[in-house]
């Protein structure tokens, strides 16, 4: 039995998600360990971000279920309940492929809101609570803490009182993450955290997300395309393509599946012609010869003006010159610059295994 599978926070089972006749994802099942990064990977349009939706409760699976269970053994079954109820109580937090952030808002207030949950809670829900109870104002001290302690690991205590909007983009992806992680989750779901980081970001990246597994002890469910990121701080991976489950395990065994080779760089002609179920193909002129069915030869199609075809050479006789330019060598034509060359080049072959965008 596999890590993931022993003790996992979230299970996914047969899981299928159709848009009238579009299957977006067919049959999947898969776990997702706790205290572990799981990475969700496949090419575009495979079916990724919907499976966030599903868990997120943002769409409503056709069929399948999805369990989260905490580790004090509480269960909640994600595809009965409503969105908000989906963060609230069953504390799944997600980030968003296009960044979501409040941009007029400070970079500190969008770590504050993240919290309003709580603050309400504490408050009573009364206007009395919010401006006299000691209880809310613990609670509201707290949160800025909690607040100023993401601030300091996504590096952005300085820039606390910017607008978010004004923050760098790799800042931003890093504000999001810390955003989700101020509501306290048990999951967090990442939609291409990495999208648009230059290297530096990536690793700066690859460091906070490790620190959140192991300092914070979360479940990471990532769906990412930088192999980078997805290869150096996975545990597990699972990849999709075209809704369907094509490969599950450890990063070693992942990029080593032939499955997913074929997924992300498409088949070679041969490779596609191994696949190609077998179909009765006629036979070839030697095979009829074998068989000895006499076959007339082929038609010979001919130009007006043009030669009779020279008569059939006898086996083993040496070729003889029939034109004065089949006497002398033919010479070569010289390369035209910039020509290219007949053998295929790397663009026209990724296109011709019909690489996705
Ligand atoms: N609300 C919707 N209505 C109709 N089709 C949808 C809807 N949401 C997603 N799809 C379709 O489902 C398929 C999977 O889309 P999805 O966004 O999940 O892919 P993805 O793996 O996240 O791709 P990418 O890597 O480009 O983000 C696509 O064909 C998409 O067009
Ligand atoms: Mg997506």
């Amino acid at each position: 039995m596999t890590s993931w599978s022993n003790d996992p926070e979230l299970r996914v089972d047969h899981l299928t998600m159709r848009f009238g006749g579009l299957t977006a994802i067919g049959d999947l099942s898969f776990e997702a360990g706790r205290k572990q990064i799981t990475a969700l990977i496949g090419p575009n349009g495979a079916g990724k971000t919907t499976v966030f939706n599903c868990i997120t409760g943002f769409y409503k699976p056709t069929e399948g279920m999805i369990t989260l269970r905490h580790p004090d053994g509480q269960e909640f079954l994600l595809e009965r309940m409503a969105d908000f109820r989906i963060t609230q109580h069953a504390k799944v937090a997600r980030t968003f492929q296009n960044i979501r952030l409040f941009g007029g808002m400070t970079v500190l207030e969008n770590l504050m809101v993240a919290q309003h949950n709580e603050l309400m809670r504490a408050s009573g829900f009364t206007v009395a609570g919010l401006l006299g109870s000691r209880h809310f104002k613990a609670r509201e001290h707290e949160a800025v803490e909690t607040a100023k302690y993401w601030l300091e690991k996504i590096g952005l205590t300085d820039r606390a009182d910017d607008p978010a909007g004004d923050l760098p983009y790799g800042a931003q992806r890093r504000l999001e993450i810390a955003r989700a992680m101020c509501t306290g989750p048990r999951l967090l779901c990442l939609d291409e955290p990495a999208a648009g980081l230059n290297p530096r970001e990536s690793e700066e990246l690859n460091k906070l997300l490790i620190s959140i597994r192991d300092d914070h002890g979360m479940a990471i469910l990532l769906i990412e395309h930088d192999m980078s990121v997805v290869m150096g701080i996975s545990d597990h991976i699972v990849v999709l393509d075209y809704g369907r489950k094509i490969s599950d395990g450890t990063p070693s065994f992942v990029k080593n599946d032939p499955a997913v080779i074929r997924a992300y760089l498409g088949v070679d002609d041969e490779e596609e012609a191994a696949d190609t179920p077998k179909v009765a193909t006629p036979l070839t002129r030697a095979e009829v010869r074998q068989d000895k069915i006499s076959v007339p030869p082929p038609p010979v199609f001919k130009l007006p003006g043009e030669a009779e075809a020279p008569p059939a050479r006898p086996a083993g006789a040496k070729p003889v010159a029939t034109s004065a330019s089949q006497a002398k060598p033919a010479q070569k034509a010289p390369a035209k610059k910039g020509a290219v060359p007949a053998k295929k080049t790397a663009a026209k072959k990724a296109a011709k295994k019909g690489g996705r965008k």
